[in-house]
Parts: structure tokens; sequence; C-alpha cells
């Protein structure tokens, strides 16, 4: 019998059901939900209560709690310690949106590493990460932690962060546990407000949705939260068609769910259970393993096996998942081993830092310039106006983890150490109201920030949206400037000085005046701990930028949801044509494509080579060259879009299938090698089989989804009776 049908064989139902439960235990520094009923303590860990933890952070802290629950409960078993640490743990990385605009999963990959080793270090076992909800609606504040529009994006992303944080092998003291979430189409709630119901069909969610999951899964993500929300009137959290019957079943998954915060508890509001025991009883046998932080499991597993709605076998089932999961994190062996290793298992703190520099660097978007960036390095007075100026947490944007944060080089920083022989004045201008006009932020503020504007050769005008507006609970109507940010722009403008906007933001604002009216906008996201030393890097030119938009960029609200990869509709739009699929107001395109992003430099895209004919089952190598043909060196992202043009079913008029980010010298011609394998090119049938179907598919290749710009070629996927 192994250790683990052992230790169920001695188990109580207390102690089984204590398995089951995940409690916050760090509430007095860190909230991620609602009030519980009653605050969960350290007695619910000696009675056996719990068998996981979040939010309680610190090394000591966590050793003397996984001590107590070893020495002073009847079993010993060991504690799972969770945290979302999303971007980082002491050393802050860039958003997750801003760092999927960097196109490189090798910073992906290396950003969860360093994460999981510092995590690791204070003795976590668990991130609540990677985010991999696909966003097309930035109204909804949860699109900075995702992976931005594109499905292909989200399965490189999921990849390479479930590789970062797990490691090769999860029993490693350096190694924390993924939780991919929250599965799945969390980010199309309706009219893109936080919680509400998704209805979406099948095939936008096999198209759109669950790719990324599913590259997940393949990884060996440990665990997986399902989502708050219900689709089509199936709440995740108590749906066995999701839970087990696709992803443990089809998709052969052996990992655990984790709720999310009270989700079970809330499939009394979502009215799929009249009390906790049918909350419960609907979660367990739907395959939810961990219930975290709601009253269901904890107060409703007796009841449901009383009531004959679960059996002791359900019970035991979801026991063994957990306790398994404990053994691949290495805990009955190795129960302290996290948060032991002398030194720490993290690599030097310089180290870290120059990473989320670096990440920071390759993470910000050129989205304009006239040529007024770079900088010269010598010159008249630089103005730096704006709170991210003065505010230098702002960096951290959302759901920053809340171990002791190392310390962040701040914007003023930044900029003065890139420009060592300008004199650089700094001015707030106005302060960061969350709504409506700030009383803090008098006149005199901007009175202020006009007179250094005027006093300046070039103005750095750091504005945009409070961290605080963006994240969980955090949809806006409006995805807007904030406070008197649109005033003091305004103020600064009519100066008449060169203005540079350095765009601080979780989601795309749709102020498209003020990008027209300024020089050049850089979008810097939250970019971390080194964000003042990033942004000087690029400002001054010290490095090239080279972030390219994970998201489609809405002229206003109006146009949302807006997104590159749609289906054509049998009225396209045409210039001048009036019955064409259109707006009589707005142009149907964003401001600013998926993938759309500049360089300092210049490059040259080739049109894709392939074969003209390829047969079923074969994979298709697409030939690219890529040519730096500017004065610098720069990096570029080359992405290769399939069209299919006839098919069974209506197809996107573009899908990402690769893409590539060069670094390149000056000069420097590369030829790009990307295959195609035969999956890329199935499409689901009316009978929602993926199958390829003979027939043209246009390849095209390019720096973004702009249409008009795409080089492309046309290659034939022959019939199968036609070749026999
Ligand atoms: C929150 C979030 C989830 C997070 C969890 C634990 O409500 O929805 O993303 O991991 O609670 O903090």
């Amino acid at each position: 019998m192994s250790r683990i049908d052992d230790l169920i064989s001695t188990m109580t139902l207390d102690e089984k059901i204590g398995q089951l439960i995940m409690i916050s235990l760090g509430a007095d520094t860190i909230v991620t939900g609602p009030k519980a009923a009653a605050d969960p303590s350290v007695a619910d860990v000696r009675a056996g209560r719990c068998g996981s933890v979040l939010n309680l952070v610190g090394r000591d802290r966590i050793h003397a709690l996984q001590k107590l629950a070893i020495e002073e409960t009847r079993l010993g078993i060991p504690l799972i310690f969770g945290l979302d640490v999303i971007h980082g743990y002491h050393t802050a990385f860039p958003v997750p949106l801003g760092e999927t605009a960097a196109f490189r999963p090798d910073v992906w990959r290396e950003s969860a590493r360093i994460a999981a080793e510092e995590a690791a270090d204070d003795g976590l076992h668990l991130t609540f990460a990677p985010m991999l909800d696909l966003a097309r609606d930035p109204r909804w504040g949860r699109i900075i932690e995702g992976p931005g529009e594109d499905p292909h994006v989200g399965r490189m992303l999921a990849r390479a962060k479930v590789e970062g944080f797990q490691s090769a092998d999860l029993a490693r003291r350096d190694a924390i546990a993924a939780t991919a979430k929250h599965f799945v189409a969390y980010g199309a709630c309706t009219a893109g407000r936080d919680y509400a119901a998704v209805d979406i069909s099948e095939r936008m969610l096999h198209e759109a949705y669950l790719p990324a999951f599913e590259a997940a899964v393949r990884a060996g993500t440990l665990a997986i939260m399902p989502a708050f929300i219900d689709i089509a009137g199936r709440p995740l959290s108590g749906d066995k068609g999701f839970l087990t019957d696709l992803v443990r079943t089809k998709w052969g998954w052996e990992g655990i769910y984790v709720s999310d915060y009270d989700a079970i508890g809330e499939l009394i509001a979502h009215g799929v259970a009249a009390d906790f025991a049918e909350a419960a009883a609907l979660a367990l046998k739907a395959g939810m393993d961990i219930d975290m932080q709601s009253r269901a499991y904890p107060e409703g597993l007796k009841p449901a096996l009383e009531r004959g709605l679960i059996a002791m076998d359900d019970i035991d089932a979801a026991v063994r998942r957990v306790l398994a999961a404990k053994e691949r994190l290495g805990l009955f062996d190795d129960p302290y081993g996290r948060g032991s290793v002398a030194g720490g298992a993290a690599r030097p703190l310089a180290a870290r830092r120059a990473a989320a520099r670096d990440a920071a660097v390759v993470s910000m978007v050129l989205a304009k310039n006239d040529g007024l960036l770079p900088l010269a390095k010598s010159g008249g007075p630089i103005a730096l106006i704006g709170h991210a100026s003065v505010k230098d947490d702002e960096a951290l944007g959302s759901w920053f983890a809340l171990g002791d944060m190392n310390p962040i080089t701040g914007l003023a920083d930044g900029i003065r150490a890139a420009f060592p022989d300008r004199d650089v004045i700094v001015e707030r201008g106005c302060d960061l109201a969350l709504d409506g006009p700030s009383p803090e932020s008098d006149d005199a503020d901007i009175a202020r920030a006009v007179e250094a504007a005027k006093k300046a050769e070039v103005v750095l005008l750091a504005i945009g949206e409070p961290a605080l507006l963006t994240g969980e609970a955090a949809s806006r109507t409006r995805i807007r400037l904030t406070g008197r940010q649109e005033e003091l722009a305004r103020a600064v403008l009519a100066t008449g000085k060169p203005v540079v906007l350095l765009l601080g933001c979780g989601r795309p604002l749709t102020e498209t005046w003020l990008y027209d009216a300024v020089g050049a906008v850089l979008i810097t996201w939250y970019l971390g701990s080194e964000a003042g030393a990033a942004i000087g890097d690029v400002v001054s030119g010290a490095r090239s930028p080279s972030g390219r938009l994970p998201v489609s960029w809405p002229r206003h609200v109006g146009q949302i949801p807006i997104f590159y990869n749609e289906r054509p509709s049998g009225r396209p739009w045409a210039p001048g044509e009036h019955f064409t699929t259109r707006w009589v107001d707005s142009p149907n395109t964003p401001l600013w494509p998926f993938g759309h992003g500049l360089s300092y430099t210049s490059f040259e895209i080739s049109a894709p080579r392939a074969p003209a004919t390829f047969r079923p089952g074969e994979s298709l190598t697409v030939e690219v060259d890529v040519a730096d043909v500017g004065d610098r060196d720069g990096a570029t992202t080359v992405f290769l879009f399939l069209r299919d043009r006839v098919a069974s079913t209506t197809r996107p008029i573009m899908e990402l299938k690769r893409f590539e980010t060069v670094d390149l010298a000056v000069g420097e011609r590369r030829t790009l090698r990307l295959t195609l394998e035969p999956e890329d090119f199935f499409c689901l049938g009316p009978d929602m089989v993926a199958r390829a179907e003979p027939g043209v598919f246009d390849l095209l290749v390019g720096e973004s989804a702009d249409r008009e710009k795409l080089k492309g070629i046309a290659v034939t996927l022959l019939d199968e009776a036609a070749v026999a």
C-alpha cells in the first residue's frame, strides 16, 4: 500500500475534510477577497481543520506554522503555503500584460524562475499564477494580469510560466507549484464587469479561451484555479463537465483544483445550491479538491455526506489528490526544505535586479515617436512631470506579492541617472485622484508643473492610470486618465514644449487626443523594481524599445470588444461601401493594432517562403528574412499569421500561429525558420471536431496585425484522396 493510501486509511473524517480546506492566515497584511464570516486562525491548523494556507509571508512565520502542523497535529501532515506571486516576490517584474508585450518566452520563464527562488526562500510552495485569461475587453481590470487577446500568446506564456515556476523537478527547494487560473473564459465577463456572467459559444471557448489552459496542463501545472464565473449557466466551481470530463479525463491532467477565494460558497449566490451542503457536494463531485476560504467544505461536507449527496469515496479521491500534490512538492520528505537553504536559494540580488531591469526594458512599447526619442545625453533641462515621477511604488502595479519588496528604482532617480549632464526638474503636477478632481492637488501643483515645462527643453509627462484602479474588482466604464491629469496634460501642452508621454497603465486607455498631441508615446505599464532605471535606459537611447502590444488599442470604449482575429462577416468592411460591417462614427480599426510597437531602428521583413503544397499530416517550414536596416542595433518581433480561406465553418480573418523576437545588429540579416505543425491548420468543424480541411491557406508575416503591412503567400493543403 502506498504511503498515501496508508495515511488515508488512518484518517478520521475531520482530518480528511481538513486537507481539503485552505485558509487565509495573512489577513492582517494581505486581503484578497471578501471578509470571512469567522476569521481563520492558528487554532484551525492545530485542530487539523486546514491542509493549506494562503497569504502568510515571512520565513519565520511560515516555518513556525509548518512546525505546529507537523508536531502538534495527530498525523503531522505538512501544510501547503500559497500566495499570489504574480510578477515577482521580493523583486518586482513588469505586470503580466506588460511583460507579455516583450514577446520573449525566455524572459517570461526567467522572471517566473526568479520569483520562485525568492518565494521558496520564504518557505512558500505554490503561487496562484500564471493567470491565463484571454482578455478582449479592457474595461475589465484584470486584463492587466493576463496574456492579452491572443490564444497562441496565451499558450506560449502558459508553458513558459509553468516551466519557470516549477522547474523540471517540483520537489526542488527553489521550485514552487504553478496554478493556472482562472479556468476558464473569465475575461469574457459581460460588459467587462468583473465577476459577471459569461455567455460565449462553445466554438469560441475551444478556439480562444481553452488553449492556454491546455498548454499549462501539457507543461505539468500542479494546480488549476477555476474561475468565479459561470459559462452559459454553468458555474466553473461546480461543473464536472469542465473540471473532470474535459481537463482530467480528456486532457489527462492529474493535479489539484484550488477554488478561487470563497468561490464554492458562492455557488449559493449563483443559484445552483441552496446551502453549503449542496454547494460542497456540487464542487466535490465536479472534481474540486481544495476550498479556499469559503464555508462550504468546512460546514457543508459532513451534512452532504449525511444527506447522501456525496460518498466517502468522493472525499477520499480528493484527499488522495491533495496528498499526492504534497508528495510531488517533496513535503513529506523535506517539509522544511523551502526556506532552509543557507543564504537562500535565490541568485544574488544584483542578478535578480538586472533581470528585472532587462524585462522592464523589453516590455515597454514605443507606440508613437515623431523623432523626439531618444533624448540627447546633453542639452537643456528636462521637466519630469506627473504622479509616477514622485510615487515610486506605482511601478509595482497591482497584485504585487506582499513579501518585503526590494527597493524600487524610481522614475526621477532613473531619469537623473540616465542624464547626469542635464538638469532634471521634477514636479508631480497633480495627485493620483481615483475619481474626480483631488482636493490635494490644488492649482498650485499644476501651475508649478507648467512653470517647470516653460523652463525645460523637453517634457517627460509621466501620467496614466492609478495602479489601484487596475486588477481585480476594478472594471471601468471609461478607460481614461483620472483626477486632474487631463487638465495637467493640456496645461503642459499649452506651453508648446515638446512632450514625451510616459504612460503608466494596466490596460489600453482611450486618450487619442493626447496621443495625437504629444511627440512620443512610450507605454510603460507598471515595470516593477527597476522601472526608473529601465525607462531611463530607453528614453536616453541606451536601449532601443522593442515591446509590442499584446492587445488591440481601441480609439474609444465604443469599439469594445476589439481584437484582431475576428471572423470575416458576410459583408466585410470595404472603403466607401455603405452596406458593410462598420460604425458610422468610427473606423473599425484600433488606434494601434495587436503587435504594434516601434523601435529606434527599422527592419525589413521579406515575404514568407514555403512549399506551395503540403500533404495532410506533414509539417510546413516557413522561411522569413529579417534585417536591421536602420542605424542602430535593435530587436523586432516577426509574427506569422494564418488565414484559412475556405472551410466548413467561418474562420478568423487571421490567426497568430508563431512569433519570434530577434535581436539584430545594424545591417544584420537573419533567416527565421518557423515550423507549422499539422494541428496548426486544424479547424473545428460544425460537429466541433478538429480536423485539417484541404484547401488554400494564406501565410502572412509582419511586425503587427496591421493587415495592410503584412506580406503573404498562399499554400495548399492537398486533399488526402487526391494525394492517394
Ligand atoms: C482572488 C483572485 C485570485 C487569487 C485569489 C487568492 O479573489 O480571484 O486570482 O489568486 O483570490 O488571493
